[in-house]
C-alpha cells in the first residue's frame, strides 16, 4: 500500500447509528469536528440534501480529501485542531443542527509507519496529528522528566508499571523508534500478555502530544454553544478517559428536568455489534453519545424520538 493510498482504509464507525440518532433533515446545517476522511459527513449531507456544511481537520493530508471530496459552495473546510476552531465558529456567530465529533485516530493514522503512531510497524516517534506542530512523541519520551513521563503514564495510561517503564525508558534514552520503544516498555512487564503491553504507553504519549483531554473539555461546552434549539450532538470516544468527560457534561447539563439545557437519547453508550466489527475491528472500544439541546422558550425539543 502506498502513502496515498492510505485513506482508503478508513471505515466510518458506528455510521447507522450516526444516522439514526442525529437525524439528518433536508437544509440542515452541520460541524464535523473531526472530519477525516468524510465518511460521516458524506453520509449526513446526503440526507442534508446539500445543506451547509462545516468540516474541521487538524491533519493535512484529511484536509487535502475532504478538499476533493467536498467541491460546492455551501461546504467549509477549516485545517485547524477543534477547540481552536469552536472558539472562530462562536465567535463568527455560527450555529448548527447537527454537530459531531468522532475523536482520536484515523485508520490512515495507524495504517501508516511514517506517523509514528503504530505498535506493530516500525516508525520515527512522531504522534503529531497536525504534522507542522512542534512537540513530537521524541520530545516527551527523550526530553520529559521522570516525574513527568509518570505522571502521563498514569494519568493518560492508566498505565499501573508506571514507574518502572519510566526507569526503562530513561535508562535507555535516547529512543529514537517505535519499534525500540515497544521493546523497551516490554522490559516492564512478564511475558505473554493478552494485548502489546505498550498499548497504554502509546495511549499516553499520544494524548500529551496531540493534547487530547484538553482539546475535548475545553471544547465541548463550546459545542453545546454552538447547538441550535433542537440541535444534535453526537460524540464518539474511543478509550474511557474521553467517554467520561462527554458523560460527565452530559449528565451535568441533562439533569435537572426544569432547567436542563440538553436531552440525552443516549441512555447507555451505543456500541458497535458483531457484523460491523467482523469489517471494523478499529469500532471494538468506539463509544457513541448522543444529546439533543433543549428549546428553551417552549420548553420542548425538536427530537421525535
Ligand atoms: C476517527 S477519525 C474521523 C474519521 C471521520 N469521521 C470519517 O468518517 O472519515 C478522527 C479525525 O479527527 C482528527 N482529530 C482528532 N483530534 C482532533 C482535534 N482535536 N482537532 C481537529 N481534528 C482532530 C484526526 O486528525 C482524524 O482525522
Amino acid at each position: 500500500m502506498t502513502d496515498e493510498n492510505h485513506h482508503k482504509y478508513h471505515i466510518p464507525v458506528l455510521l447507522d447509528q450516526v444516522i439514526d440518532l442525529v437525524k439528518p433533515q433536508p437544509g440542515d446545517s452541520v460541524l464535523d469536528l473531526t472530519a477525516g476522511y468524510g465518511g460521516h459527513s458524506q453520509a449526513i449531507r446526503a440526507k442534508t440534501k446539500q445543506g451547509p456544511i462545516c468540516l474541521v481537520d487538524r491533519d493535512q493530508m484529511a484536509i487535502s480529501q475532504l478538499q476533493s471530496l467536498f467541491t460546492d459552495k455551501k461546504a467549509e473546510i477549516i485545517h485547524s485542531d477543534f477547540l481552536s476552531a469552536s472558539k472562530s465558529l462562536i465567535s463568527q456567530g455560527n450555529s448548527y443542527d447537527i454537530i459531531l465529533a468522532d475523536l482520536g485516530l484515523s485508520s490512515v493514522h495507524l495504517n501508516n509507519a511514517n506517523r509514528g503512531f503504530s505498535i506493530n510497524q516500525d516508525g520515527p516517534l512522531d504522534m503529531r496529528m497536525n504534522s507542522s506542530q512542534s512537540l513530537s512523541a521524541s520530545q516527551v519520551v527523550n526530553q520529559y522528566t521522570a516525574e513527568q513521563l509518570e505522571t502521563i503514564l498514569l494519568e493518560y495510561g492508566e498505565e499501573r508499571r508506571a514507574k518502572s517503564i519510566v526507569k526503562n525508558v530513561i535508562d535507555n534514552r535516547p529512543i529514537t523508534s517505535t519499534a525500540q520503544l515497544a521493546e523497551v516498555v516490554k522490559k516492564s512487564f512478564p511475558k505473554h500478555q493478552k494485548i502489546h503491553p505498550a498499548t497504554k504507553t502509546f495511549q499516553a504519549i499520544r494524548i500529551e502530544v496531540n493534547d487530547e483531554l484538553q482539546q475535548l473539555k475545553q471544547a465541548l461546552p463550546i459545542w453545546i454553544k454552538l447547538l441550535r434549539p433542537g440541535g444534535r450532538l453526537a460524540v464518539i470516544s474511543f478509550h474511557s478517559l474521553e467517554d467520561r468527560i462527554v458523560k460527565q457534561l452530559f449528565n451535568e447539563l441533562s439533569k435537572n428536568k426544569y432547567e436542563a439545557e440538553l436531552e440525552v437519547i443516549t441512555k447507555n453508550p451505543v456500541v458497535a455489534d458483531q457484523n460491523e466489527l467482523v469489517f471494523n475491528p478499529r469500532a471494538r472500544s468506539a463509544k457513541l453519545r448522543v444529546a439533543v439541546k433543549i428549546k428553551k422558550e417552549r420548553g420542548t425539543h425538536a427530537y421525535s424520538g
